[in-house]
């Protein structure tokens, strides 16, 4: 049987900061003892010699160990144009998002970035993630061969698209069809990979393939959906002329029986109440993608009107890369922050990393697996660097509580905080 013992201080979220007290709503064990077998925690608790005889401990100084980050929105073939110059949203899908995701008809180039991609999801913090492949089969199968490789919780699925989008990008509702299916059935619950059925958004795809999409969601039960909602003006008026019937751009996906648990929505950023009583009634999944939501010049996520006590609205962040412009749930952390307060709210640190962890895997239905450090959980598990560099380090010194130290990972944190990555109890290479 496979074991290890990690030592240091640990975090872990047992309720909703946004809906209870922060000190409430976390467990700290300040020097810590997580003991892993067979992909998952075993044990844990304070450190003790005793605990930890005969066992090989990793024991990390000066660091905080937490849950891995969850991306709830993320593309992969999007890596290669990650901060391309210049569009916003519907600009910038033709300049260069179509053109990138045609490169993924090769296998082999599906192989190279999908390595890359998930590498440098774990170097970032990263365990899990709802991830958009392309219109290729060859671009999920080889998603899911690198995911499998690596034994890391992730979600994807092709992308159906056939209308509005270059030739070499269209498939049709049928093909579609049989083409996620034989995906689903290849690989959705094979070791820990899952798969969600991926129209691109409203605009790309017919009534007849957002049909398709409806069915083959509700033929496979524990699949998922994703898909992108309310991100750009330009995107609202298009879906108006596209669907004259729908009043509101979340009325298409209602139309087509697309809005339900385990259907994630990126962006909804031009949304009002009636949309967020409508998640919250249909139990979906809004993805805060903010450091996307600035580079696109889309606007400013309302978290807080999302998590509003009386309807609240499961929500997970985002990177949304290649839009996005950084890997880092760190780094969207700190531009959650800001858009927070845009919208004159303040998120606290431990609202951001609930979000990023436990909260994630919450709106992700994944809360029972992973998102959280206790016994029988998935054993995947980060170590923060409190001294990553000089000046992190200088800082951190000035950082007396919790609290601080995390609002620093949030605010000056990135790649460079995480010190290591665990996936299923094993120490990854990055
Ligand atoms: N809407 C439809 N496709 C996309 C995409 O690839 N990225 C973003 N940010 N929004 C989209
Ligand atoms: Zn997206």
């Amino acid at each position: 049987m496979a074991t290890s013992a990690v030592r240091g201080s640990i975090l872990s979220f047992t309720k909703d900061p946004f809906f209870n007290a922060p000190e409430d709503s976390h467990t700290f064990i300040e020097d810590g003892l997580i003991i892993t077998q067979d992909g998952h925690i075993k044990s844990v608790g304070p450190y003790t010699p005793q605990a930890a005889e005969g066992l090989t401990v990793d024991h990390y100084k000066d660091a905080i160990i937490c849950p891995g980050f969850i991306d709830s929105h993320i593309h992969y073939p999007q890596s290669q144009m990650i901060g391309a110059y210049g569009e916003q949203l519907l600009e910038w899908l033709n300049t260069y998002t179509f053109v990138a995701e045609q490169d993924f008809a090769s296998r082999k180039h599906a192989g190279k970035v999908a390595k890359i991609f998930l590498q440098e999801l774990l170097r970032c913090g990263t365990t899990t993630a709802a991830v958009y492949c392309t219109v290729h089969v060859e671009s999920v199968e080889a998603f899911f061969e690198h995911s499998s490789a690596l034994n890391t919780r992730m979600i994807a699925g092709k992308v159906l698209m056939d209308r509005n989008a270059p030739a070499p990008l269209l498939d049709t509702a049928e093909r579609g069809y049989e083409e996620s299916r034989a995906l689903i059935e290849q690989w959705h619950g094979r070791g820990r990979q899952l798969y969600a059925v991926t129209p691109r958004f409203a605009p790309t795809s017919t009534p007849e393939q957002l049909d398709a999409a409806a069915r083959l969601w509700h033929e496979h039960p524990g699949t998922y959906l994703q898909t992108h909602l309310s991100e750009n003006l330009g995107e609202l008026a298009w879906v108006k002329e596209l669907f004259p019937d729908c009043d509101r751009y979340l009325d298409v996906y209602k139309k087509f029986n697309l809005v339900g648990p385990r259907s994630i929505y990126g962006h909804c950023i031009h949304i009002d109440e009636p949309d967020f009583a409508d998640f919250n009634r249909l139990n979906a999944t809004m993805g805060h993608c903010p450091t996307s939501n600035f580079f696109l010049g889309s606007g400013c996520f309302k978290l807080f009107e999302a998590k509003k006590a009386a309807r609240p609205v499961k929500v997970a962040l985002g990177t949304d890369v290649g839009g996005g412009t950084s890997f880092s749930i760190l780094e969207t952390l700190n531009e959650a922050y800001k858009a927070a307060q845009m919208n004159q709210t303040r998120l606290n640190a431990f609202q951001g990393f609930y979000l990023a962890t436990r909260g994630g895997a919450e709106a992700l239905d994944l809360g029972d697996k992973i998102g959280s450090i206790e016994p029988g959980y998935e054993a995947d598990f980060i170590v923060l660097d409190l001294k990553a560099t000089p000046m992190m380090e200088f800082r951190m010194d000035y950082a007396k509580t919790l609290a601080e130290k995390l609002f620093v990972f949030m605010t000056i944190g990135d790649d460079r905080s995480v010190r290591a990555t665990y996936v299923a109890g094993r120490k990854m290479e990055f």
